[in-house]
Protein backbone atom coordinates (compact mmCIF):
# COMPACT_ATOMS: atom_id res chain seq x y z
CA UNK A 1 0.00 0.00 0.00
CA UNK A 2 0.91 3.47 -0.83
CA UNK A 3 0.75 6.11 1.73
CA UNK A 4 0.68 8.81 -0.87
CA UNK A 5 -2.70 9.90 -1.52
CA UNK A 6 -4.79 7.91 -3.89
CA UNK A 7 -5.45 9.81 -7.23
CA UNK A 8 -8.76 10.23 -9.35
CA UNK A 9 -9.35 10.20 -12.74
CA UNK A 10 -12.59 10.74 -14.45
CA UNK A 11 -13.47 8.92 -18.15
CA UNK A 12 -14.03 11.75 -20.77
CA UNK A 13 -17.11 11.07 -21.87
CA UNK A 14 -15.93 11.86 -25.63
CA UNK A 15 -17.77 9.40 -27.19
CA UNK A 16 -21.97 9.37 -27.34
CA UNK A 17 -23.78 6.99 -25.23
CA UNK A 18 -21.97 7.82 -21.62
CA UNK A 19 -20.42 4.69 -19.67
CA UNK A 20 -23.48 2.26 -19.47
CA UNK A 21 -24.98 0.48 -22.01
CA UNK A 22 -28.57 1.61 -20.79
CA UNK A 23 -31.73 3.20 -22.00
CA UNK A 24 -31.61 5.25 -18.59
CA UNK A 25 -31.79 9.07 -18.87
CA UNK A 26 -28.31 10.47 -18.67
CA UNK A 27 -27.09 13.89 -18.55
CA UNK A 28 -23.79 14.15 -20.37
CA UNK A 29 -22.66 14.57 -23.11
CA UNK A 30 -20.14 14.24 -25.79
CA UNK A 31 -19.47 17.51 -27.18
CA UNK A 32 -17.11 20.10 -26.41
CA UNK A 33 -18.47 22.36 -24.64
CA UNK A 34 -19.81 20.06 -21.95
CA UNK A 35 -16.74 18.82 -22.03
CA UNK A 36 -14.52 21.69 -21.49
CA UNK A 37 -16.74 22.97 -18.65
CA UNK A 38 -16.98 19.20 -17.20
CA UNK A 39 -12.95 19.26 -16.96
CA UNK A 40 -12.77 22.58 -15.43
CA UNK A 41 -15.28 21.47 -12.93
CA UNK A 42 -13.12 18.32 -12.43
CA UNK A 43 -9.80 20.05 -11.82
CA UNK A 44 -11.91 22.14 -9.05
CA UNK A 45 -12.97 19.56 -7.57
CA UNK A 46 -9.71 17.72 -7.11
CA UNK A 47 -9.42 15.25 -9.56
CA UNK A 48 -5.83 14.73 -10.97
CA UNK A 49 -6.45 13.09 -14.37
CA UNK A 50 -8.82 12.64 -17.28
CA UNK A 51 -9.19 9.80 -19.53
CA UNK A 52 -10.07 10.16 -23.11
CA UNK A 53 -11.01 7.18 -24.79
CA UNK A 54 -10.60 6.17 -28.80
CA UNK A 55 -13.26 4.58 -30.42
CA UNK A 56 -13.12 4.28 -34.56
CA UNK A 57 -16.94 3.14 -34.92
CA UNK A 58 -19.95 2.47 -33.24
CA UNK A 59 -20.68 -0.14 -31.09
CA UNK A 60 -22.93 -1.52 -28.43
CA UNK A 61 -23.80 2.30 -28.02
CA UNK A 62 -20.98 5.18 -28.81
CA UNK A 63 -22.61 6.04 -31.79
CA UNK A 64 -20.19 9.18 -32.40
CA UNK A 65 -16.75 9.26 -31.16
CA UNK A 66 -14.56 12.35 -30.67
CA UNK A 67 -10.86 11.58 -31.46
CA UNK A 68 -8.56 11.73 -28.24
CA UNK A 69 -5.55 13.40 -28.62
CA UNK A 70 -6.81 16.35 -30.89
CA UNK A 71 -9.81 16.28 -27.96
CA UNK A 72 -7.44 16.31 -25.06
CA UNK A 73 -5.59 18.97 -26.40
CA UNK A 74 -8.91 20.91 -26.49
CA UNK A 75 -9.12 20.03 -22.60
CA UNK A 76 -5.89 20.86 -21.73
CA UNK A 77 -6.21 23.86 -23.61
CA UNK A 78 -9.13 24.99 -21.58
CA UNK A 79 -7.85 23.75 -17.74
CA UNK A 80 -4.37 24.80 -15.82
CA UNK A 81 -3.47 22.02 -13.53
CA UNK A 82 -5.11 18.92 -14.95
CA UNK A 83 -3.55 16.33 -16.62
CA UNK A 84 -5.21 14.56 -19.65
CA UNK A 85 -4.44 10.84 -20.78
CA UNK A 86 -5.06 10.32 -24.11
CA UNK A 87 -5.66 6.92 -26.02
CA UNK A 88 -3.60 5.54 -28.38
CA UNK A 89 -3.93 2.08 -30.22
CA UNK A 90 -1.16 0.58 -31.73
CA UNK A 91 -2.00 -0.39 -35.59
CA UNK A 92 -3.60 2.70 -36.58
CA UNK A 93 -1.23 4.49 -34.59
CA UNK A 94 2.18 4.76 -36.08
CA UNK A 95 5.24 5.28 -32.81
CA UNK A 96 6.43 7.94 -34.97
CA UNK A 97 3.23 10.31 -35.24
CA UNK A 98 2.61 9.31 -32.29
CA UNK A 99 6.02 10.35 -30.50
CA UNK A 100 5.56 13.43 -32.60
CA UNK A 101 1.88 14.73 -31.75
CA UNK A 102 2.28 13.90 -27.58
CA UNK A 103 5.92 15.73 -27.69
CA UNK A 104 4.36 18.81 -29.10
CA UNK A 105 1.18 19.01 -27.41
CA UNK A 106 3.44 18.33 -24.12
CA UNK A 107 5.62 21.71 -25.23
CA UNK A 108 2.40 23.53 -25.27
CA UNK A 109 0.90 22.39 -21.53
CA UNK A 110 3.90 22.28 -19.88
CA UNK A 111 4.13 18.72 -19.70
CA UNK A 112 0.05 17.63 -18.37
CA UNK A 113 -0.37 15.51 -21.52
CA UNK A 114 0.31 11.53 -20.32
CA UNK A 115 -0.62 8.43 -22.70
CA UNK A 116 -3.28 5.25 -22.01
CA UNK A 117 -1.74 2.78 -24.86
CA UNK A 118 -4.67 0.51 -25.42
CA UNK A 119 -4.58 -2.83 -27.43
CA UNK A 120 -7.51 -4.00 -28.81
CA UNK A 121 -10.79 -5.75 -28.15
CA UNK A 122 -13.13 -4.78 -31.14
CA UNK A 123 -12.70 -7.21 -33.92
CA UNK A 124 -15.51 -5.65 -36.10
CA UNK A 125 -13.66 -1.67 -35.27
CA UNK A 126 -10.30 -3.08 -36.73
CA UNK A 127 -12.13 -4.73 -39.81
CA UNK A 128 -13.96 -1.72 -40.72
CA UNK A 129 -11.14 0.42 -41.07
CA UNK A 130 -9.02 -2.36 -42.78
CA UNK A 131 -6.61 -2.95 -40.12
CA UNK A 132 -5.39 -6.69 -39.59
CA UNK A 133 -6.41 -7.99 -36.27
CA UNK A 134 -3.39 -9.79 -34.86
CA UNK A 135 -3.49 -12.65 -32.40
CA UNK A 136 -4.52 -12.12 -28.82
CA UNK A 137 -0.81 -11.74 -27.69
CA UNK A 138 0.38 -10.57 -30.95
CA UNK A 139 -1.18 -7.29 -30.15
CA UNK A 140 0.29 -7.31 -26.84
CA UNK A 141 3.33 -7.88 -28.64
CA UNK A 142 3.45 -4.42 -31.01
CA UNK A 143 2.00 -2.58 -27.81
CA UNK A 144 5.24 -3.31 -25.75
CA UNK A 145 7.48 -2.11 -29.15
CA UNK A 146 5.14 0.89 -29.39
CA UNK A 147 5.52 2.07 -26.01
CA UNK A 148 9.71 1.01 -26.42
CA UNK A 149 9.95 3.38 -29.45
CA UNK A 150 8.13 6.14 -28.21
CA UNK A 151 10.75 5.80 -24.99
CA UNK A 152 13.82 5.44 -26.76
CA UNK A 153 12.15 8.41 -29.73
CA UNK A 154 11.60 10.92 -26.46
CA UNK A 155 14.51 10.08 -24.38
CA UNK A 156 17.48 9.88 -26.64
CA UNK A 157 19.04 10.93 -30.09
CA UNK A 158 19.93 8.48 -33.06
CA UNK A 159 17.78 6.47 -31.83
CA UNK A 160 17.67 2.90 -33.38
CA UNK A 161 15.53 0.28 -33.35
CA UNK A 162 14.96 -3.04 -34.85
CA UNK A 163 11.68 -4.90 -34.10
CA UNK A 164 9.05 -7.13 -35.97
CA UNK A 165 6.40 -4.31 -35.92
CA UNK A 166 8.59 -1.00 -36.21
CA UNK A 167 12.16 0.04 -37.34
CA UNK A 168 13.80 3.12 -36.74
CA UNK A 169 17.70 4.40 -38.14
CA UNK A 170 19.36 7.18 -35.86
CA UNK A 171 16.91 8.87 -35.56
CA UNK A 172 16.74 12.00 -33.60
CA UNK A 173 13.00 13.94 -33.38
CA UNK A 174 13.33 17.38 -31.85
CA UNK A 175 11.58 18.72 -29.85
CA UNK A 176 11.73 16.31 -27.24
CA UNK A 177 8.45 15.96 -24.46
CA UNK A 178 8.66 18.10 -22.00
CA UNK A 179 10.64 16.98 -19.03
CA UNK A 180 9.70 14.45 -17.09
CA UNK A 181 8.66 12.21 -20.28
CA UNK A 182 5.01 11.98 -20.43
CA UNK A 183 3.42 8.98 -18.45
CA UNK A 184 2.50 5.72 -19.92
CA UNK A 185 -0.96 3.75 -18.85
CA UNK A 186 -2.00 1.22 -20.50
CA UNK A 187 -5.25 -0.75 -20.35
CA UNK A 188 -5.78 -4.96 -19.74
CA UNK A 189 -5.67 -7.32 -17.38
CA UNK A 190 -4.72 -10.85 -19.32
CA UNK A 191 -0.86 -12.44 -19.00
CA UNK A 192 -0.21 -10.80 -21.86
CA UNK A 193 -1.50 -7.19 -20.32
CA UNK A 194 0.06 -8.04 -16.71
CA UNK A 195 3.46 -8.70 -18.03
CA UNK A 196 3.99 -5.78 -20.91
CA UNK A 197 3.06 -3.48 -18.01
CA UNK A 198 5.60 -4.66 -15.83
CA UNK A 199 8.23 -4.29 -18.26
CA UNK A 200 7.24 -1.38 -19.95
CA UNK A 201 4.75 0.71 -18.70
CA UNK A 202 4.33 3.19 -15.96
CA UNK A 203 0.53 2.62 -14.37
CA UNK A 204 -1.66 -0.46 -15.61
CA UNK A 205 -5.22 0.26 -15.62
CA UNK A 206 -7.36 -2.24 -14.64
CA UNK A 207 -11.52 -3.20 -15.10
CA UNK A 208 -13.69 -2.80 -11.75
CA UNK A 209 -12.69 -5.16 -9.28
CA UNK A 210 -13.70 -5.86 -5.91
CA UNK A 211 -10.67 -5.35 -3.29
CA UNK A 212 -9.81 -8.71 -3.19
CA UNK A 213 -9.47 -9.38 -6.48
CA UNK A 214 -7.42 -6.33 -7.42
CA UNK A 215 -4.98 -7.53 -4.68
CA UNK A 216 -4.48 -10.73 -6.47
CA UNK A 217 -3.50 -8.39 -9.85
CA UNK A 218 -1.83 -6.10 -8.21
CA UNK A 219 0.91 -8.93 -5.96
CA UNK A 220 1.28 -10.63 -9.34
CA UNK A 221 2.77 -7.84 -11.31
CA UNK A 222 3.75 -5.99 -8.76
CA UNK A 223 6.22 -9.19 -8.18
CA UNK A 224 7.26 -9.44 -11.97
CA UNK A 225 7.72 -5.69 -11.39
CA UNK A 226 10.12 -6.05 -8.66
CA UNK A 227 12.07 -8.73 -10.98
CA UNK A 228 12.68 -6.13 -13.29
CA UNK A 229 14.07 -3.27 -10.71
CA UNK A 230 10.61 -1.54 -11.70
CA UNK A 231 7.44 -0.26 -10.02
CA UNK A 232 3.97 0.01 -11.43
CA UNK A 233 1.16 1.89 -10.28
CA UNK A 234 -2.18 0.61 -10.23
CA UNK A 235 -5.76 2.50 -11.37
CA UNK A 236 -8.85 0.60 -11.07
CA UNK A 237 -11.71 1.86 -12.67
CA UNK A 238 -15.42 2.19 -11.16
CA UNK A 239 -18.49 3.43 -11.51
CA UNK A 240 -19.77 5.49 -9.02
CA UNK A 241 -23.09 6.47 -7.65
CA UNK A 242 -23.07 8.97 -4.48
CA UNK A 243 -26.34 10.13 -3.26
CA UNK A 244 -27.19 11.09 0.18
CA UNK A 245 -28.64 8.12 0.88
CA UNK A 246 -27.59 3.51 0.03
CA UNK A 247 -31.14 3.12 -0.85
CA UNK A 248 -30.76 6.01 -3.62
CA UNK A 249 -28.19 4.95 -4.78
CA UNK A 250 -29.11 1.40 -5.32
CA UNK A 251 -32.38 2.93 -7.00
CA UNK A 252 -30.18 4.07 -10.01
CA UNK A 253 -28.21 1.05 -10.10
CA UNK A 254 -31.20 -1.45 -10.29
CA UNK A 255 -33.03 1.49 -12.99
CA UNK A 256 -30.01 1.40 -15.02
CA UNK A 257 -29.64 -2.57 -15.28
CA UNK A 258 -33.52 -3.18 -15.75
CA UNK A 259 -33.59 -0.21 -18.80
CA UNK A 260 -30.23 -1.82 -20.12
CA UNK A 261 -30.54 -2.74 -23.77
CA UNK A 262 -30.19 -6.65 -23.21
CA UNK A 263 -29.26 -7.51 -27.34
CA UNK A 264 -26.55 -5.04 -27.27
CA UNK A 265 -24.84 -5.58 -23.61
CA UNK A 266 -24.81 -9.62 -25.05
CA UNK A 267 -23.30 -8.44 -28.23
CA UNK A 268 -20.56 -6.62 -26.51
CA UNK A 269 -20.30 -9.43 -24.42
CA UNK A 270 -19.50 -11.54 -27.25
CA UNK A 271 -16.98 -9.72 -28.79
CA UNK A 272 -14.73 -8.86 -25.58
CA UNK A 273 -15.16 -12.54 -24.16
CA UNK A 274 -13.60 -13.45 -27.74
CA UNK A 275 -11.14 -10.98 -26.99
CA UNK A 276 -9.77 -12.67 -24.29
CA UNK A 277 -10.32 -16.26 -25.10
CA UNK A 278 -7.79 -15.48 -28.15
CA UNK A 279 -5.55 -15.14 -25.21
CA UNK A 280 -2.90 -18.03 -23.88
CA UNK A 281 -5.03 -18.92 -20.76
CA UNK A 282 -8.16 -18.28 -22.23
CA UNK A 283 -8.78 -15.31 -20.16
CA UNK A 284 -8.62 -11.28 -19.91
CA UNK A 285 -10.88 -8.57 -18.63
CA UNK A 286 -14.08 -9.64 -18.87
CA UNK A 287 -13.74 -13.40 -18.45
CA UNK A 288 -15.87 -13.49 -15.20
CA UNK A 289 -18.48 -11.03 -16.08
CA UNK A 290 -21.89 -10.91 -15.71
CA UNK A 291 -24.70 -9.72 -17.42
CA UNK A 292 -25.50 -7.16 -14.78
CA UNK A 293 -21.68 -5.90 -14.77
CA UNK A 294 -21.05 -5.80 -18.27
CA UNK A 295 -23.83 -2.92 -18.31
CA UNK A 296 -20.97 -0.66 -17.70
CA UNK A 297 -18.19 -1.43 -20.23
CA UNK A 298 -15.16 -1.56 -17.61
CA UNK A 299 -17.13 -3.43 -14.75
CA UNK A 300 -17.51 -0.66 -13.04
CA UNK A 301 -20.38 -1.64 -10.67
CA UNK A 302 -17.90 -4.27 -9.22
CA UNK A 303 -15.73 -1.86 -7.38
CA UNK A 304 -18.93 -0.80 -5.60
CA UNK A 305 -18.43 2.63 -5.12
CA UNK A 306 -22.48 2.85 -4.84
CA UNK A 307 -24.14 4.26 -1.75
CA UNK A 308 -23.46 6.78 0.49
CA UNK A 309 -20.21 9.35 0.88
CA UNK A 310 -18.88 7.62 3.52
CA UNK A 311 -19.54 4.07 2.57
CA UNK A 312 -17.76 5.06 -0.78
CA UNK A 313 -15.00 6.82 1.00
CA UNK A 314 -14.40 3.73 2.99
CA UNK A 315 -14.30 1.69 -0.17
CA UNK A 316 -11.68 3.50 -1.75
CA UNK A 317 -9.27 3.23 1.06
CA UNK A 318 -10.03 -0.31 0.81
CA UNK A 319 -9.22 -0.41 -2.85
CA UNK A 320 -6.52 1.93 -1.98
CA UNK A 321 -5.20 -1.05 1.02
CA UNK A 322 -5.29 -3.69 -1.87
CA UNK A 323 -2.72 -1.33 -4.39
CA UNK A 324 -4.58 1.32 -5.83
CA UNK A 325 -2.76 4.63 -6.70
CA UNK A 326 -5.39 5.54 -8.62
CA UNK A 327 -9.41 5.78 -8.78
CA UNK A 328 -10.89 5.81 -12.40
CA UNK A 329 -14.34 7.10 -12.31
CA UNK A 330 -17.08 7.11 -14.67
CA UNK A 331 -20.81 8.99 -13.77
CA UNK A 332 -24.13 8.79 -14.98
CA UNK A 333 -24.65 12.37 -15.16
CA UNK A 334 -21.15 13.32 -15.24
CA UNK A 335 -21.08 17.55 -13.90
CA UNK A 336 -23.14 17.13 -11.48
CA UNK A 337 -21.64 14.23 -10.06
CA UNK A 338 -18.18 14.82 -10.39
CA UNK A 339 -18.85 18.22 -8.31
CA UNK A 340 -20.67 16.22 -5.85
CA UNK A 341 -17.56 13.54 -5.58
CA UNK A 342 -15.49 16.42 -5.17
CA UNK A 343 -17.12 18.05 -2.71
CA UNK A 344 -18.61 15.11 -0.33
CA UNK A 345 -16.54 12.01 -1.10
CA UNK A 346 -12.69 12.87 -1.81
CA UNK A 347 -12.68 15.09 1.33
CA UNK A 348 -13.81 12.54 3.45
CA UNK A 349 -10.59 10.54 1.77
CA UNK A 350 -8.16 12.53 2.64
CA UNK A 351 -9.97 12.43 6.37
CA UNK A 352 -9.34 8.86 6.23
CA UNK A 353 -6.00 9.25 5.18
CA UNK A 354 -4.30 11.84 7.38
CA UNK A 355 -6.31 9.55 10.31
CA UNK A 356 -4.81 6.70 8.84
CA UNK A 357 -1.11 8.69 8.60
CA UNK A 358 -1.76 9.77 12.29
CA UNK A 359 -1.86 6.26 13.74
CA UNK A 360 0.69 5.31 12.22
CA UNK A 361 3.00 8.18 13.41
CA UNK A 362 2.18 7.06 16.95
CA UNK A 363 3.00 3.53 16.63
C1 LIG B 1 -9.21 1.76 -18.10
C2 LIG B 1 -9.24 1.14 -19.46
C3 LIG B 1 -9.38 1.97 -20.57
C4 LIG B 1 -9.46 1.44 -21.85
N1 LIG B 1 -9.66 2.28 -22.92
C5 LIG B 1 -9.79 1.77 -24.15
C6 LIG B 1 -10.04 2.62 -25.28
O1 LIG B 1 -10.15 3.84 -25.16
N2 LIG B 1 -10.17 2.04 -26.50
C7 LIG B 1 -10.05 0.68 -26.68
O2 LIG B 1 -10.17 0.22 -27.81
N3 LIG B 1 -9.82 -0.14 -25.64
C8 LIG B 1 -9.68 0.35 -24.38
N4 LIG B 1 -9.43 -0.48 -23.33
C9 LIG B 1 -9.33 -1.95 -23.59
C10 LIG B 1 -7.93 -2.52 -23.43
O3 LIG B 1 -6.95 -1.89 -24.18
C11 LIG B 1 -7.90 -4.03 -23.77
O4 LIG B 1 -8.14 -4.23 -25.13
C12 LIG B 1 -8.94 -4.79 -23.02
O5 LIG B 1 -8.94 -4.40 -21.69
C13 LIG B 1 -8.70 -6.30 -23.10
O6 LIG B 1 -7.44 -6.61 -22.61
P1 LIG B 1 -7.02 -8.04 -22.10
O7 LIG B 1 -7.28 -9.01 -23.22
O8 LIG B 1 -5.58 -7.90 -21.76
O9 LIG B 1 -7.84 -8.33 -20.90
C14 LIG B 1 -9.35 0.03 -22.04
C15 LIG B 1 -9.19 -0.80 -20.91
C16 LIG B 1 -9.14 -0.27 -19.64
C17 LIG B 1 -8.97 -1.20 -18.46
Amino acid sequence: MTTDPVKFAYWVPNVSGGLVISNIEQRTSWDIDYNRKLAQIAEAAGFDYALSQIRFTAGYGADNQHEPVAFSHALLAATEKLKVIAALLPGPWNPAIAAKQIATISQLTQGRIAINVVSGWFRGEFHAIGEPWLDHDERYRRSEEFIRALRGIWGQDDFTFKGDFYRFNNYTMKPKPADPQPEIFQGGSSRAARDMAARVSDWYFTNGNTPEGLAAQVDDIRGKADAEGRRVKVGVNAFAIARETEAEARAVLDEIVAKANPDAVKGFAHEVKNAGKASPEGEGNWAKSTFEDLVQYNDGFRSNLIGTPEQIAERIIALKDAGADLILLGFLHFQEEVEFFGKHVIPLVRQLEADRAQKVAAE
